[in-house]
């Protein structure tokens, strides 16, 4: 977006602002100023002066992490809603955005063809897997918690926290979960859940939700899917086939957990955990003396561990689906699309030059890809020196260290040892990355030469 355009987004805050106060107008007049009004714009600027400190992470040439700006309209909601401060715990302290949260989490519910559901939103993805995981171990108290080597990291974590036995599943070369390794622990017993993992924050990669499901039912566990990086992918029309059937399925899962903030446009922290039966809303159960008077409707607070809770998350979300609705075909939709093609394209311009080694295709918007070294201690060392070159083109790219044994099955024509090769990494996860893949192939190039020349 164009900085004209961005200025005209701050202006709108204003009149928006103007309606919100008309509700409040038959209240008496408060004279009161907050201390320090009048420094406030001298401290605004030393804000802004701080936070030049940033990669440029709403640019398109920020192509590195998984991190996408917010839609204007989230900001902006969220924003105004802040004159409000509202606490999503109880209606007490949310009377407007509670309902707006339960339509925000309804749509998600619905983009997942669920009817009905329990959830909520949350900090993220570690506080929603978190939620999911702690429910699940209070259904299958004492089992074990199964997930992929390749499965986020915080997932062995929490089942530490948790108290929950938890045992990590070989991936294939692709970064899936490996159906034969899942099946064996499977048949040795005492597994409680299986957790699936639909975009693999390492390499996008999404495991066989429908062989996990056929082979979690035959064994009574339960399945979790996080989706938190992948879960919108499932309003693309671009999915190669196996990602499809995957996504598919998860109508059919016992929970799933979609980052709002990764994907959904939304700024931190908004994560979500639905669960398909709601039933699993007597686990939450708990009392507080000093809340849930205003309504005798179900408070937020009675269904989520953490107390209070920004109804801002609630409000932008809200916003943001009332713009563009999370649905099939839509405007919202296209974006995920162009994601995808984003990636296939760069990665096709990649793989073309001999220059590079790539990784197989990306399933969803993210890739990786080595300079084309005879070793993987030299590989490494380059990859870091592009990394470095490109960002100095402000071109910002990501690293990642990729198995030994997994480099070796991607290029068996390179030498390796024991060390992982360090690889170049990009999460093309803005849909107008894709009218910015030829400009990004042509710096990825002057920063291999650049590296290559200097080594
Ligand atoms: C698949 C997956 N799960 C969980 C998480 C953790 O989410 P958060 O950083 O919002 O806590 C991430 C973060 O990248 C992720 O990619």
């Amino acid at each position: 977006m164009n900085r004209r355009d961005e200025r005209e987004i701050q202006q709108l805050l204003g009149p928006a602002f103007e309606r919100l106060l008309e509700g409040f107008e038959q209240l008496p007049a408060d004279e009161t100023t907050p201390p320090g009004s009048a420094r406030i714009p001298a401290v605004l600027a030393e804000v802004a002066e701080r936070l030049h400190d940033n990669y440029p992470y709403a640019h398109p040439l920020y192509a590195g992490q998984m991190l996408k700006p917010p839609h204007p309209v989230a900001r902006l909601a969220y924003a105004l809603s802040m004159w409000i401060n509202p606490n999503n715990h109880a209606l007490d302290g949310s009377r407007a955005s509670s309902p707006m949260e339960r339509e925000a989490v309804a749509d998600l519910a619905a983009m997942f063809g669920w009817p009905q559901h329990l959830g909520h939103l949350c900090s993220g993805g570690t506080m929603a897997n978190l939620e999911a995981l702690w429910v699940a171990g209070r259904l299958r108290p004492g089992k074990i918690l199964l997930a992929s080597e390749d499965a986020h990291y915080t997932h062995g974590r929490i089942s530490e926290v948790l108290g929950i036995p938890f045992e990590p599943v070989p991936a294939d070369d692709l970064g899936r979960m490996r159906l034969d390794a899942l099946e064996a622990k499977l048949e040795a017993g005492h597994v409680g859940t299986v957790v699936a993992t639909l975009g693999t924050t390492g390499y996008g990669s999404v495991d066989r939700l429908p062989q996990i499901l056929e082979l979690a039912g035959r064994h009574g566990a339960r399945v979790h899917v996080d989706a938190a990086y992948g879960g919108y992918f499932g309003l693309s029309s671009r999915l190669g086939e196996e990602a499809r059937a995957a996504f598919d399925r998860l109508t059919d899962v016992d929970s799933v957990v979609i980052d709002p903030h990764k994907h959904g446009l939304q700024p931190y922290g908004c994560g979500c955990v639905l669960f398909r039966d709601p039933a699993v809303g007597r686990i939450y159960r708990h009392d507080s003396p000093y809340t849930y008077f205003t309504s005798d409707d179900l408070h937020l607070g009675e269904i989520s561990l953490e107390c209070s809770r920004p109804g801002s998350s609630a409000v932008a979300l809200w916003a943001t689906h009332r713009l563009l609705p999370p649905t099939h075909g839509g405007e919202f939709a296209a974006g995920l699309d162009r994601c995808l093609q984003a990636a296939a394209r760069l990665h096709g311009i990649l793989a073309a030059d001999d220059r590079y080694r790539t990784a197989p295709a990306p399933v969803l918007d993210i890739l990786i890809w080595a300079p084309h070294c005879n070793d993987g201690e030299r590989t490494s060392i380059r990859s870091q020196a592009i990394f470095d070159a490109a960002a100095r083109k402000d071109l910002h790219l990501a690293l990642l260290k990729v198995p030994a044994a997994r480099a070796r099955a991607w290029w068996p024509g390179l030498e390796i040892g024991d060390a992982p090769v360090t690889c170049l990494r990009s999460v093309l996860m803005k849909p107008e990355h894709l009218d910015w893949v030829d400009r990004i192939a042509a710096l990825i190039g002057e920063a291999h030469d650049e590296a290559e020349a200097a080594s």
